[in-house]
């Protein structure tokens, strides 16, 4: 039986799930995105030049392959058109094979402004959310007030919009927000026209004709496991199911329509935003790190936080999402380090644990770390598996034994073509 890929993220995103998935898409027939919204910035680099891309999958840049935005997405119309205008200024063709499920919701100005008065008002508890008015929108599909994509083509769309902008202006007045909508309100229905030269289709259908036809497809995810919203450390995540059943969910697939389940992480970790990240380096390595890995947000340009690479943590993200394949991230960063350190365990309560507890909190536990030989060598202009130095391809294979999942690609540099596979 024909089944769909899942690729995603196993750390707190960011981890290089855009670059794989560009490398990945010509063994593809379409690549779907199913949750998340434009809080991604998925990062891909050839030929010299970077594209961040927020709400349109990362297959877009090759000839063929059909790129779908799924009813588990949310779409914030302005931050779509732009996007749309940067493809249409590189000369891409995107009308052709570019595909919006109905069932997406859309941001509102008024959801951004929701999130923000909501941060405001958590004070030093904030999220740190990016503040695309992701978590409104999501509250407003589960609370069953949404407005969605298919809604555009409805005659009373415009009443729709009305209806629920009075329910936030009610919240936004609870909040003592402060705001003026009349300046935000034109673009946004300048770029609602702009979405309507893109087909809007039943995508669940669609993507379940397309498996039945033998059709290769590819689920991209978005933010990575340790930020989703049952298995993350929650608060601090976003508002998606960003797992392997997010999929299922965020683009109408069965389960046992799942095939291989690519996770992605970064030979380090990191953080953007609130929360409890148990391997952090607030000190001189991880600011070495942040600055050679280049580790500032792709959306909002943050710093990132950095942090030894998490045994436990990733062996929970493997778990809940049945991951078949790894693929590594980023080894070229590491590459100026005599030693690397590696989480193997937690101290939780007085004992050595090596799985992800309720709570991951400083007060509750303390990382155990295992110290190896770095490789201190460029990497960035290897080739072949053959070229690795012995303390990487020792690295790969440590995890490799620790988790239990074979590593099928090793990324040595931003470009498509800094990419090793084993
Ligand atoms: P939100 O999804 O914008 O509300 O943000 C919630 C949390 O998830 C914050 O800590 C964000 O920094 C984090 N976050 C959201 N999207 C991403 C992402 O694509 N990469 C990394 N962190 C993200």
């Amino acid at each position: 039986m024909n089944k769909a890929d899942v690729l995603l993220g196993l750390q707190w995103g960011d981890e290089g799930k855009g670059k794989i998935v560009d490398v990945l898409t010509p063994k593809y027939d379409i690549i779907a995105r199913f949750q998340g919204g434009p809080n991604a910035g998925h990062t891909l680099e050839f030929n010299g030049i970077k594209h961040v891309l927020h709400t349109i999958p990362s297959g877009i840049f090759h000839p063929t392959a059909i790129n779908i935005v799924g009813n588990g997405v949310v779409i914030d119309p302005v931050i779509f058109k732009k996007e749309l205008d940067a493809l249409t200024n590189m000369g891409v063709d995107f009308k052709s094979k570019l595909l919006i499920s109905k069932r997406a919701h859309l941001i509102l100005p008024t959801h951004r402004l929701l999130d923000a008065a909501s941060e405001a008002s958590k004070g030093k508890n904030k999220i740190g959310s990016t503040l695309k008015g992701i978590g409104p929108t999501y509250m407003d599909k589960t609370g069953r007030n949404g407005l969605r994509v298919g809604d555009i083509e409805s005659p009373d769309f415009k009443e729709k919009y009305n209806v629920l902008v009075e329910k936030h202006k009610q919240l936004l007045a609870f909040h003592q927000y402060e705001y003026n909508l009349a300046e935000l309100e034109p673009a946004w229905f300048t770029a609602i026209d702009a979405l309507k030269q893109l087909t809007f289709i039943d995508s669940e259908h669609y993507v379940n004709d397309a498996i039945k036809k033998g059709k290769k497809i590819l689920a991209e995810g978005a933010q990575g496991s340790l930020l989703d919203i049952d298995f993350g450390s929650y608060p601090f995540v976003t508002s998606s199911n960003t797992v392997c059943a997010g999929a299922c969910n965020g683009l109408g697939i069965a389960p046992n329509k799942i095939g291989g389940v690519i996770g992605i992480f970064k030979a380090y970790c990191t953080r953007v935003g609130s929360g409890p990240f148990p391997t952090e380096l607030d000190n001189e390595t991880g600011e070495k790190i942040r600055q050679i890995g280049r580790e500032f947000g792709a959306t909002t340009g943050r710093a990132r936080r950095t942090g030894w690479l998490d045994i436990p943590a990733l062996k929970y993200a493997i778990d809940i999402n049945g991951v078949t394949e790894l693929m590594m991230m980023k080894a070229d960063v590491l590459s100026d380090f005599a030693n690397i350190d590696i989480c193997t365990h937690y101290i939780h309560r007085g004992e050595r644990i090596d799985y992800l507890p309720f709570s991951i909190e400083p007060s509750e536990v303390t990382p155990v770390y295992e110290t190896v030989k770095g490789w201190n060598c460029d990497l960035t202009k290897l080739t072949a598996k053959e070229q690795l130095p012995k303390e990487l391809s020792d690295y790969v294979k440590y995890i490799e034994k620790a988790v239990g999942v074979p590593i099928t690609i090793v990324s040595i540099g931003p470009d498509r073509t800094q990419t090793i596979h084993m």
